[in-house]
Parts: structure tokens; C-alpha cells; sequence
């Protein structure tokens, strides 16, 4: 969810504005996402990486996620939508929004409709490094690594591989993006700054994915 800085700038706005601006591109994807049966969604709110930013801006970012989590909880419940959270649990996060993140998860955890995952204080690298710590704790032998091992210590071992990773705001990289899980997802780019981003955007970008020929490193058998 890219580009909330810049779409402020552009107004005159302060940074935060932007964020605040992202709710609304948030709830109408996942409207959307919904209304077109997409079953799994996973969101980039909050990395490792970005407690570099300044102090202001961080103590901004906790403080809305918790608020969106506290106001929109309900209405995703309703919806049919699982909310859960992967990310670094017990590093920096405060211990109240934890307790909310836990709350959200435990009211929506039996819901079938789709699974919103939020990847907050997330990091790729960390994921995959918390996942070796796990597996040597357990005292894995060597020739018990597998990727079916390695990924039953990911932060959701029932997350299904990306079909689709869209990328907002004219960057072209993956910012250390669910890095073990995208092995083979199809990656759209777009210039749409997040706060503008619609479900219409997204139908744009699925309908790119269906015109793409997906071969797994195989050949195309059709
Ligand atoms: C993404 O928007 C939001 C978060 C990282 C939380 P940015 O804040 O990165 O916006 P730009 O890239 O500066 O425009
Ligand atoms: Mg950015």
C-alpha cells in the first residue's frame, strides 16, 4: 500500500494526511475484493523497516492501524472476513495494540468468507530468520530442512502462495515482501498512488493476472 507520502505532498498535506487516505483505498478493495469472491488478501500496513522513519510518523502509523482495527473490526466480522496479523510479535509493537490485534483475531477467527491478513511489523527477511530460529529451538536435524518444514514455521503456515501481488505508486521493487511466498506470484505494477487506489484498480489488476500464462518453471502443456 505505496505512495501515501507522496499523494500528501501532492496537496500540500502533511504525510499523515495521506495514510489517513488509505483507509478508504483499504475498505474498497476489500469491498471489492469480496463482491469478486477473492478469498485472500494480504496487506502490507507496517514493516520492520519502517521504524527508521521519524518518530512522529511511526507513533501516527500504530496509532491508526489500532484505531482501523477498533472501527472497522465489526464490519469485516459482519462481512465474513478472518482478520489476522503476521509479523514480529514481541519486538517494538505496543503491548496494547497487540492486545487488540489479538481480539480481532479471536472475535473473526471462525469466519470463511475471506482472510484478511495484515502483514504489520512485518519484514520477509525477518519472517524467514524467525522461521530458522524456530526450527533450530525444536532441534531440527539436517536432513529434516524442507520447504514444507521451513514453511510450517512461516507467521501462517496455512497462507496459501500469492496468485497476484500488486505494487501501488510506480515503485518496482518488493520491499522485503512475503519473500519466501512469492516465489511465483504474478507481480502488477501500477502508478495509482495508494489513497486513489479503488476496486476497480484491482479488477484491472486481476484481469492482468488472467491474461498472464502462469508455467510454475514448466512448459505450457495446453
Ligand atoms: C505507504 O506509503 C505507507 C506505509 C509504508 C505505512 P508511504 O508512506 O511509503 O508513501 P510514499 O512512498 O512516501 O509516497
Ligand atoms: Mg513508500
Amino acid at each position: 500500500m505505496d505512495g501515501n507520502g507522496r499523494w500528501a505532498e501532492r496537496r500540500g498535506l502533511p504525510r499523515t494526511d495521506g495514510h489517513a487516505a488509505g483507509e478508504e483505498a483499504l475498505m474498497d478493495t476489500i469491498w471489492g475484493a469480496l463482491d469478486a469472491g477473492i478469498r485472500w488478501i494480504t496487506v502490507y500496513a507496517f514493516s520492520t523497516e519502517n521504524w527508521k522513519r521519524p518518530v512522529e510518523e511511526v507513533r501516527f502509523l500504530m496509532g491508526f492501524n489500532e484505531r482501523l482495527l477498533l472501527t472497522r473490526r465489526d464490519e469485516l466480522n459482519e462481512a465474513g472476513v478472518k482478520v489476522q496479523f503476521i509479523g514480529r510479535r514481541n519486538w517494538r509493537v505496543p503491548r496494547r495494540v497487540l492486545k487488540h490485534i489479538a481480539d480481532t483475531e479471536e472475535l473473526t477467527a471462525n469466519n470463511k468468507r475471506m482472510t484478511l491478513s495484515m502483514a504489520f511489523n512485518y519484514g520477509g527477511r525477518a519472517e524467514l530468520v524467525d522461521a530458522v530460529s524456530a526450527m533450530v529451538a525444536e532441534g531440527i536435524k539436517p536432513d529434516k530442512v524442507s520447504e514444507k518444514a521451513i514453511r510450517k514455521h512461516l507467521y501462517d503456515p496455512k497462507m496459501p502462495d500469492p496468485e497476484l501481488m500488486i505494487r501501488t505508486s510506480g515503485e518496482y521493487r518488493i520491499s522485503n515482501y512475503l519473500l519466501w511466498q512469492i516465489a511465483y506470484s504474478e507481480l502488477v505494477f501500477t502508478e495509482v498512488l495508494w489513497p486513489d487506489f479503488r476496486r476497480e484498480d484491482l479488477y484491472d489488476a486481476v484481469r492482468e493476472y488472467q491474461n498472464r500464462e502462469r508455467r510454475f518453471g514448466g512448459l505450457d502443456t495446453e
